[in-house]
């Protein structure tokens, strides 16, 4: 499909699962030759970040956790920046490398939300964050996103995980909004 309707937004094919499959297993080898050593719990951050979840952790081939993260940060296409609830930890922290996955960093509200909670009320020995997709324009957070896929700009996308008001998730590669 090149084009998807979604209520009364159009939205063009932007990125092919080619591409994903490639940016992901680059993530992969990256993770793979840093945290090896490591005593690894990884943080899906749902509801987006299910399939990149899926795919990243087909990659890692050292013996690690995984876990998910459920938290309420937008509505509709706009990234709200106020990230309200956090639900969900129940694997051991102290002392592990956390790995956020996210499916896309936007303002970076989200992911700073998850740090700082995880630094007040946890011990984790280090946090990092890997994304699949990352819109430095829209970036707001002085410190660095420690893994990422594809940048893009700074428009709304959806496929692989990402939606619009709840629809689009399903497909397999990313639309963008045609405006
Ligand atoms: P941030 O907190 O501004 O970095 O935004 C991150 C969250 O906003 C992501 O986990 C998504 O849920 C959502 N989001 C940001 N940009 C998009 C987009 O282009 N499409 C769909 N969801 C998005």
């Amino acid at each position: 499909m090149e084009e998807i309707q979604l209520y009364d937004k159009t939205f063009k094919k932007f990125l092919p699962f080619e591409d994903l499959k490639k940016a992901i297993s680059q993530i992969g080898q990256q993770i793979n030759e840093t945290h090896r050593n490591e005593d690894v719990l990884f943080i899906g951050i749902l509801n987006g970040g299910f399939m990149f979840a899926a795919d990243l952790l087909r990659e890692i081939d050292f013996q690690c956790y995984l876990s998910f993260l459920k938290l309420h940060s937008y509505e509709a296409d706009t990234s709200s920046g106020d990230v309200k609830k956090l639900i969900g930890i129940n694997e051991k922290i102290e002392g592990r490398t956390v790995i956020i996955l996210e499916d896309i960093v936007d303002t970076g509200a989200t992911i700073d939300y998850i740090i700082s909670f995880m630094k007040k009320h946890h011990s984790p020995a280090k946090i990092k964050v890997a994304t699949l997709l990352y819109k430095p324009e829209a970036y707001k957070k002085p410190y660095p996103v420690d893994y990422y896929g594809i940048k893009i700009p700074n428009k709304f996308v959806i496929g692989y995980g990402l939606d619009y008001a709840g629809l689009g998730r399903n497909y397999k590669d990313i639309y963008q909004l045609d405006e």
